[in-house]
């Protein structure tokens, strides 16, 4: 059927060629697309070949656009499809398998080539380039097989590469021509700020050498530097550079230099043919990262569809290099030459180091090592040649005698353009986040990456983000602090929960391993804090890790001062029965419990059970586990309420056992109180828990945060509610929020304190839709849950490995 759609040809089915046809899809449907792509893949994020090398991501993962993606855009895809040349006369672009397709416009998108050093031995089997998912497959069956790998260039792409390998198990030596890592990006302070953790992590350096030859039969055997030396390696990565890949316009007499000759608006010496991203040189300038390529996308793609736009005037590009653990940015001008006056400020025992270029007062670079808080700010200032001032330079360095932070910082979100790319690597506008986090109420960075793709690739724009949210949210938004959770990482909890959620981890030990724990076993902190947020995230296919959890979380008892342990069977609300109290007190007898007590939270409990016992008596009393050493609900304390009180107006005991057997079993970040009161006399001492329910004439009224313990915290009013649905619905999507949003260990009364009232109420009274999803993500994780005393009763191993013996019932069975 002929249409009367425009034909527009894409030449390169990679980043920026598909980004551009993603922005033309958002202008207009009135294109007819054909891409073609070298690669048998549809688009993927070539950034994130990195991680898939250090084995946090896979080749799905980093899939950007799937095929089912073309084919609802109506775009033909032709992988594995080299194009030639164009044929200007018949208005056609050729493939090397002899296609021909007819074009109105084309666009070139055909990226870099990784550059191979001409030197002898290049071509021996066992050495690649990194650029593609081949290259990648091939690094990954490498470390299979072989043992020595060499990376040659000592720049972003050769640092990943290697600490990818060393991931991998290889021993690993990047061989350098300078004397300074990312001599292109750093200077020689932060270079060797920068090589020293890398050592620590395990890479070697061998510095200002030369390669001249790659020795070996067939397959690479070592490296020959131009001194005589020679370093044995079975593995060569070369990661020396990029080279425009120019081939198909200089086969169609496009005009080319180093890279393919733009103008502004991505025009290329031949009518109706345009070039976009790695391949092209604008100004005399080829870049080598995404974010010029997707600010090049947008204005190619307004162009073409007619919308007015200004044309591309160059950019100011940063870098981050993505290795967790060595935080890095610079921008702009980093060496100092005499035109410059050097701000700088290096601090050797906290690893971190701070350069400020200014030219004619002018901010015109920076160089961050160790602490890359400020990158955005200072991205902003230099790209917005910002003269440096007192104000200013207190700002930056801190005016205090240590040197201290800035005591206010001043946003630069305010001056922004809404069409600023705030995230780079994936395209992400300023305005595309102020949208989210206004149309869908957004408080999280989190949130946003998972709305719009923002921080999702290098990380290096998470600062923005940041900075966004709160100047959109104002007092609303709550920063959290950048701190490990422990010794063994610098990572944060938020950073982490994102690293497991993104990257797909399991278990505790691949999360030490992937995020780089310096402690290879973790501590006794990060390993419980770790099991919980996998099982927090992924409720139904965490397997529990019971070496990760505390002794008594181990053991389903807590032990006493004697060695040994208390047993305290539920009793829903603080309610029992004559048969279940029967049944206490005769196992009391026969196992000579020492003591029978009534706790704080109105339940029993056998103390002095001995750890052999425990089993039996949990068989014997036949009762759940009333949780009393898990970091979980542990009781529903009530009144009497109006079943029999003559001032109770709500049925306390009853909605009290309700809520007990509904929350009960499921892990918090800790121990989790609540209790429920027949009217405001409150003599079940709502104020003092988690959650405290306080019945009234019209309904009930909900506080939350109350601590009774040594940070003793009086509960605040979360809401009051009508109805007992509505009670029960505002619980489970309060307890569900802390379970998501909370510390390992946090109570809720810091909780309530470090999130804001506000904002909590905000979440799960005021916004319907989010404490609906909340409440479905807790019953589906009640749906996974078991009593752990029968889960024991039911299995042998465990039973054998924690009590070292079998009840002798279980051998009869
Ligand atoms: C491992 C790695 C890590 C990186 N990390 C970062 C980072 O952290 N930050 C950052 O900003 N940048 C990073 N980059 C660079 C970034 O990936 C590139 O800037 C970006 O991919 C360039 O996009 P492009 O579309 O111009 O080229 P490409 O993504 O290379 O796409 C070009 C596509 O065109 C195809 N092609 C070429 N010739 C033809 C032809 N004749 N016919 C059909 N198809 C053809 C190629 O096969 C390729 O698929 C990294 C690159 C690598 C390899
Ligand atoms: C303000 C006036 C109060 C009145 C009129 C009042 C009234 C009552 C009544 C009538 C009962 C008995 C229920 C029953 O067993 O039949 C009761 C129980 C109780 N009251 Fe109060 N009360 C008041 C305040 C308090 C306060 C301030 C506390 C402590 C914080 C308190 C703690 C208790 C306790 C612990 C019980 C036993 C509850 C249980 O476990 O069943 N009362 N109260
Ligand atoms: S809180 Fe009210 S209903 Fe409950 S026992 Fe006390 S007086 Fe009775």
């Amino acid at each position: 059927m002929s249409t009367n759609k425009k034909k527009l040809v894409v030449i390169g089915n990679g980043m920026a060629g598909i980004s551009t046809v993603e922005q033309i899809l958002k202008l207009t449907t009135n294109f007819d697309i054909t891409v073609f792509g070298s690669e048998p893949h549809p688009n993927y994020n070539r950034i994130m070949l990195s991680y898939v090398l250090d084995g946090s991501k896979t080749m799905d993962d980093i899939v950007l656009n799937d095929l089912n993606w073309y084919s609802e855009h109506g775009i033909k895809l032709h992988t594995g499809t080299t194009v030639t040349h164009i044929d200007e006369a018949s208005r056609e672009v050729v493939a090397e398998n002899g296609q021909r397709v007819p074009y109105d416009q084309i666009i070139i998108a055909t990226g870099s080539k990784p550059f191979i050093l001409p030197i002898p031995g290049s071509d021996k089997e066992g050495v690649i380039g990194f650029r593609d998912i081949e290259d990648c497959n091939q690094m990954l069956e490498a470390a299979k097989n072989y043992k020595k790998a060499a990376v040659i260039g000592g720049g972003l792409l050769g640092l990943e590469a290697a600490k990818g390998l060393v991931h991998l198990g290889m021993d690993v030596t990047v061989v350098h021509l300078m004397e300074d890592l990312m001599e292109r990006q750093l200077d020689s302070t932060a270079a060797a700020m920068l090589r020293a953790e890398l050592e620590r992590q395990g890479i070697k350096f061998a510095m200002g050498v030369q390669t001249t030859e790659l020795i070996g039969e067939e397959r690479v055997q070592g490296l020959k530097f131009k001194d005589g030396t020679v370093l044995e390696a079975d593995f060569v990565v070369m990661a020396v550079g990029i080279k425009p890949n120019i081939a198909v316009a200089a086969a169609s007499g496009i005009e080319t230099n180093r890279g393919i000759i733009v103008d502004d608006f991505m025009q290329t010496s031949m009518l109706n043919v345009y070039s976009v991203g790695e391949c092209n040189e604008h100004r005399g300038v080829c870049y080598g990262l995404v974010a010029p390529l997707f600010e090049q996308g947008m204005i190619l793609a307004k162009h073409i569809c007619n919308v007015d736009t200004a044309g591309y005037e160059g950019s100011v590009v940063s870098t981050k290099l993505k290795i967790s653990g060595v935080d890095v940015f610079s921008t702009g001008e980093f060496i100092d030459g005499p035109e410059h006056v050097v701000i700088a400020q290096k601090d050797e025992w906290k690893r971190t180091y701070k350069k400020i270029l200014l030219k004619n007062n002018v901010m015109v670079g920076a160089v961050l090592f160790g602490d890359i808080t400020e990158s955005a700010n200072l991205q902003k200032l230099i790209k917005q040649r910002t003269e440096m001032t007192d104000e200013l330079y207190a700002q930056l360095m801190g005016t205090g005698c240590c040197g201290g932070g800035a005591e206010k910082k001043s946003s630069s979100v305010d001056t922004m353009a809404d069409d600023e790319i705030v995230c780079g690597c994936n395209g992400v506008t300023k305005k595309a986040i102020v949208d989210v986090i206004n149309d869908q109420g957004l408080t999280t960075v989190d949130e946003i990456k998972a709305c719009t793709g923002a921080t999702r690739s290098c990380g290096g724009c998470k600062p923005v983000v940041e900075q966004i949210l709160q100047y959109v949210l104002g007092d609303g938004f709550k920063k959290t602090a950048k701190q490990g959770i422990c010794g063994c990482t610098t990572l944060s909890r938020d950073e982490i929960v994102a690293e497991i959620k993104s990257k797909g981890l399991t278990t505790t030990k691949e999360i030490m391993h992937v995020l780089d724990w310096n402690q290879k076993e973790g501590c006794s902190k990060c390993r419980p804090a770790l099991n919980y947020y996998l099982g927090m995230i992924n409720p139904d296919s965490h397997v529990d890790e019971k070496e990760s959890r505390f002794v008594n979380e181990r053991m389903n008892a807590n032990i006493q001062k004697d060695g040994t342990y208390t047993v305290v069977p539920r009793m829903y609300g603080g309610v029992t029965t004559p048969e279940d109290l029967k049944k206490i007190a005769d196992v009391s007898l026969k196992y000579d419990v020492k003591a029978v007590k009534v706790t704080g939270g109105q339940r029993l409990d056998l103390i002095g059970v001995k750890k052999e016992d425990l089993p039996k008596v949990w068989e014997e009393l036949d009762m759940p586990s009333g949780y009393a050493y898990a970091k979980s609900l542990r009781t529903v304390k009530t009144c009497v309420g109006s079943q029999f009180c003559r001032f109770g107006t709500q049925d306390s005991m009853g909605m009290g056992a309700l809520l007990e057997r509904k929350f009960e079993r499921l892990d918090f970040p800790a121990k989790f109180k609540m209790a429920v009161n027949g009217c405001p006399r409150n003599c079940a001492e709502s104020c003092t828990k988690d959650i405290g329910i306080v019945g009234n004439d019209g309904g009930w009224e909900i506080f939350i945060g109350g601590n009774g313990g040594i940070k003793a915290r009086l509960a605040d009013s979360l809401c009051k509610v009508k109805t007992d649905e509505e009670l029960i619905e505002i619980c489970g999507a309060m307890m569900q929020y802390y379970r998501e949003t909370g510390n390992y260990l946090e109570r809720t009364s810091e909780w309530v304190e470090r999130l804001g009232l506000e904002q909590i109420r905000a979440v799960v009274v005021e916004d319907e839709a989010n404490r609906k999803a909340l409440m479905e993500r807790i019953e589906f994780a009640l749906e996974q849950v078991e009593d752990p005393w029968k889960k024991v009763l039911n299995d042998e191993k465990t039973q054998r490995a924690l009590f070292n013996q079998l009840d002798p019932a279980l051998l009869q069975k």
